[in-house]
């Protein structure tokens, strides 16, 4: 007798304690990820802090990556490499960390005969478990890069699988209604064609974020009327929307110390906040100074006078910048701020917002998408929207 496809997986997914779902065990045991694997893919390059390096199956590296419990980087740059030797610095596509494929999955809720939207087809293999779940003619999946597009045809096709596919931008309608709609691709805002295309009572699953990281798994209903709401559930490091991403830079390309715009006065909150991981704090953080970027540098380890010190700079890409040097001797700390936006006072602010509401975790936030599209967070309860100070 043959093995299942994917039984490798799902018994180190069972193992752990991820899988709670037997109709999706089934499905995990009818896909063999590995078939889903390009021959490159990239992990990160030690000796290149920041970047990437590929690696193919050749490479011992390869079967490690690839047999467990890790996402892959399976494009770079969009297709073209920005570094040395195939190296790249953004990552363009992936496929996903397995055992957050099956949380998300398991928060989707499905039922028999169910009607999906996926975003961000990627390599197809989290379409195959859909498509293994539901059924090929229940599962529609959209992704926005033509390459990577075409080789996710031809493992769903190889594989057995045939979900109706998608070449273009999945935050732009593509039918429905569907009962289902799962991002693959994190938001920081939630694109209202996912919540229009979906029907009442409908579920909406998607990395989520505010701030600089898409580190939560929001679980939105849609209430009928191009509205939705929902808790954050959980962890979920995604690549963005590629309309949503930022590309990367530094406080050196924005923040100039020596501008004669700049103001200088005192900071009325503790400058680390701005590197305080909790994550509930993080949400609040991201929702209330929008387009928040943060550099902390530390001082030099050779120079005992300055031993703990550090100089924290914020910026938002568009003109506003600020420091604030923080000593461990403690405050008032002294800033420097400069452009239209007053970002320590935001950060200040979001601050005491979040302590005022009893600095509640992650899992204590909500957000609510309305039918115009702003997005309200709220702690505990929809009527508690957590609001900037002004
Ligand atoms: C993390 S990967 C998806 C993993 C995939 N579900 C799998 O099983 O391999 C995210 C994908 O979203 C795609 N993407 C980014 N922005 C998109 C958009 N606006 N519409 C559709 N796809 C998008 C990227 O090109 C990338 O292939």
């Amino acid at each position: 007798m043959t093995h299942p496809p994917g039984l490798r997986l799902a018994r180190v997914l069972t193992r752990r304690g991820v899988v709670q779902d037997t109709a999706w065990h089934r499905a995990l045991l009818a896909v063999d990820r590995r078939a889903f694997i390009p021959p490159t893919v990239w992990v990160p390059d030690p000796e290149h802090p920041g970047w990437d390096r590929p690696i193919t199956r050749d490479d011992p590296d390869y079967r490690r990556w690839a047999d467990d419990d890790y996402a892959l980087v399976t494009q770079v740059d969009d297709g073209r490499p920005a570094g040395a030797d195939g190296r790249g610095l953004l990552p363009t596509s992936s496929i996903s960390q397995p055992s957050l494929v099956v949380a998300m999955l398991q928060a989707l809720d499905v039922r028999d005969g169910m009607r999906v939207l996926e975003i961000g087809t990627g390599t197809g293999y989290n379409a195959a478990l859909l498509c293994a779940r539901l059924g090929d003619a229940n599962v529609v999946s959209v992704e926005i890069d033509p390459a990577v597009a075409a080789g996710a045809a031809k493992n769903l096709a190889a594989a057995g699988f045939a979900p109706r596919l998608v070449v273009g931008d999945g935050a732009r309608e593509v039918g429905g209604p569907f009962d289902r709609v799962i991002a693959t691709v994190a938001a920081r805002r939630i694109p209202p064609a996912w919540i229009t295309q979906t029907a009442p009572g409908g579920v909406i699953v998607t990395p989520w974020g505010p701030g600089t990281t898409s580190a939560a798994l929001l679980r939105l209903t849609a209430a009928g009327d191009g509205g939705a709401g929902g808790r954050l559930i959980g962890d979920a490091a995604f690549m963005w929307l590629r309309d949503q991403r930022r590309a990367p830079s530094r406080w050196p390309e924005h923040v100039d110390a020596g501008d004669p715009a700049a103001i200088a006065g005192p900071v009325a909150v503790n400058p680390r906040v701005v590197t305080d991981r909790d994550p509930g704090w993080g949400v609040v953080l991201g929702h209330l100074v929008p387009d928040l970027a943060v550099g902390p540098e530390e001082a030099p380890e050779d120079d005992p006078a300055s031993a703990g010190e550090a100089t924290v700079y914020l910026f938002d890409r568009a003109g506003s910048w600020a420091l604030a040097e923080y000593v461990p001797s403690g405050g008032p700390f002294e800033a420097l701020r400069c452009g239209p936006r007053d970002l320590w006072g935001e950060v200040a602010a979001a601050r005491a917002v979040w302590e005022e509401a009893g600095r509640p975790g992650r899992d204590r936030l909500g957000l609510t998408v309305t039918s115009s599209g702003e997005h309200r967070l709220w702690v505990d309860a929809p009527d508690r929207v957590l609001s900037p100070r002004t």
